[in-house]
């Protein structure tokens, strides 16, 4: 892309008025480390290269019930369990053992029942856990090509699978698909729309519980990566590889105020490539239409496209008013836009910090409106050069007053411009205070890597603030940025 088009986007960015939102560090992580039955089992563990510690890295995050849910996908050996979670709310421990979930059985790569490698979940209104498995391991080794992809529902509440639906080789194929992120919707019976960030057959799967059937829909021009953006830096890491769809979020429901009718029946499923500046959206109609999917049809006309972000982006939330939240790779950098404006001047930069946002990967909500964004350092990751004594992952939570798009039972929205105007409803709510606890342990001053970054601060608790996120960007980012564009022209 032009770098005046970049130049001008990020102006309008920060032409914004300043709308401060506080992220607070509640865990993080050098490297992790699991609740072991026993000293015995760690031990035979760590004998038999099951538990390398360097090898893991946590990827998606989803509350639900006081646990956050965390994914490790399996993308080199030595990952002992590929989904866990850990308690919620406020701890003396700031980075927490992963209990494995639902159970260290559960996660055995002995067999093709059990979670082989888990790349994200949702958690709907009722405790079900939607959980999807790539199947094949070890994606960036040689992959152990072994068992079939699946989508597998699981009660938290009774504790059991209550589905599980193995994909047809059609649909995601054994050795070349990577299921990547999903977003349910409570529609007749229940669907996910799963994004398949395969390199050879990028799509959207869409698999109906009720009819326990799946499909793809493919559209090379939306879902597969755009050669001008195959290119960018995070953190002086250059990442240079053309990947496909991989982020979604659904949008809400809409209904009118008064009478509570659902005036949407097609809700819009947002996404983009990992390499491209745009977003896009299909209407779950659309996605619904299994029939047009085998026909192999041209989706060109029902994809729209919503506009261009300043950079690249892997995860992607909307709450049930129509926000979007999503991370911005290359700005170290979570954006918001609320649907009802229009994207190029809606945008809005709510956070950057080199350090604590640094790839934010994953988005999730409590009831109470907090965002909670999961950074995982993975361009350091993929390249080997995450060092262990550093914090690579860190769960970072902010009221931003929103709930998930899954709760839209009691939402009520006026298509009509009604009494409550955009802009009360996406102004922040005040600050919460920072967290009492957890309090995370000093970076150990000793190891030279002690890179105090300017626009973050410890509070007088020890909490960490980012306090850089007005709606105005500083001039380090324009520096980044105008880095990257050479970058990506050179
Ligand atoms: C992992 O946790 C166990 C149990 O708390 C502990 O004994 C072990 O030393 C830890 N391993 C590493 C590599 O930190
Ligand atoms: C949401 O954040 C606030 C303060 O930032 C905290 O007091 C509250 O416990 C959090 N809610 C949940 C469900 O963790
Ligand atoms: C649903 O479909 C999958 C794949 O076709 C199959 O493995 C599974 O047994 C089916 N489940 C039920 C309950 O029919
Ligand atoms: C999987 O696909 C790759 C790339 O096309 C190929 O090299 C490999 O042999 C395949 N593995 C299996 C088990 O089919
Ligand atoms: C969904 O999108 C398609 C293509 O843009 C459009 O023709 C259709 O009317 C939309 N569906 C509904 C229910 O509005």
């Amino acid at each position: 892309m032009k770098p005046l088009t970049c130049l001008s986007l990020l102006a309008l960015l920060c032409g914004a008025a300043p709308q401060s939102v506080r992220f607070y560090v509640i865990r993080q992580w050098k490297y992790v480390n699991f609740t072991w039955p026993d000293e015995d089992t760690l031990k035979t563990a760590t004998a038999k290269g099951m538990y390398i510690p360097e090898n893991n890295v946590i990827a998606g995050v989803k509350y639900f019930e006081d646990h956050f849910y965390i994914t490790l996908p399996r993308m080199k050996g030595g990952v002992p369990a590929t989904l866990t979670r850990i308690k919620a709310g406020p701890a003396h421990d700031a980075s927490p053992n992963l209990e494995p979930f639902p159970s260290w059985a559960m996660n055995s790569v002995e067999d093709c029942n059990n979670l082989q490698n888990v790349q994200n979940v949702e958690i709907d209104a009722r405790g079900q856990i939607w959980i999807i498995d790539g199947g094949r391991t070890e994606t960036l080794m040689t992959p152990v090509v072994k068992c079939a992809p699946k989508l597998l529902i699981y009660d938290i509440k009774a504790e059991r699978v209550t589905t599980v639906h193995n994909f047809p080789e059609e649909v995601a194929s054994k050795n070349g698909s990577f299921l990547y992120d999903i977003v349910v919707d409570h529609t007749d019976g229940g669907y996910a729309y799963i994004t398949d960030n395969s390199a050879r057959d990028p799509g959207i799967i869409v698999y109906s519980v009720k009819e326990n059937r799946s499909w793809k829909i493919r559209n090379a021009k939306t879902m597969m990566a755009d050669p001008s953006a195959t290119q960018f830096a995070v953190n002086g890491i250059t990442i240079s590889a053309p990947i496909n769809i991989a982020g979604i979020a659904l949008g809400p429901e809409i209904r009118t105020s008064n009478d509570r009718v659902v005036v949407n029946e097609d809700r819009e499923v947002y996404f983009c490539p990992l390499s491209s500046q745009h977003l896009y959206s299909v209407n779950t109609t659309v996605l619904r239409d299994k029939n047009r999917a085998r026909a192999a049809p041209d989706y060109d006309n029902s994809i729209k496209d919503i506009g261009l972000k300043p950079s690249q982006t892997v995860g992607m939330v909307m709450d049930n008013q129509g926000i979007l939240y999503y991370g911005l790779l290359g700005n170290s950098a979570v954006g918001r836009w609320d649907s009802r404006t229009p994207f190029s001047s809606g945008q809005r930069l709510i956070a950057r910090d080199l350090k604590y946002l640094e790839w934010p990967n994953s988005f999730t909500f409590d009831p109470t409106g907090n965002l909670t964004v999961l950074t995982n350092s993975l361009a350091k990751f993929i390249f080997g050069k995450m060092n262990l004594d550093e914090y690579n992952f860190r769960l970072i939570t902010s009221y931003v007053g929103g709930k998930s798009y899954l709760y839209d039972d009691n939402f009520n929205y006026d298509l009509h411009g009604g009494h409550s105007s955009p802009r009360e409803l996406t102004s922040p709510e005040p600050l919460p205070r920072p967290h009492p606890e957890p309090q995370p342990r000093p970076e150990p001053t000793s190891d030279g890597h002690h890179d105090h970054d300017t626009t973050s601060e410890r509070t007088g608790d020890d909490s960490v603030k980012i306090t850089q996120s007005s709606g105005c960007v500083l001039l380090t980012s324009l520096v980044t940025l105008i880095l990257s564009i050479f970058v990506v022209l050179a």
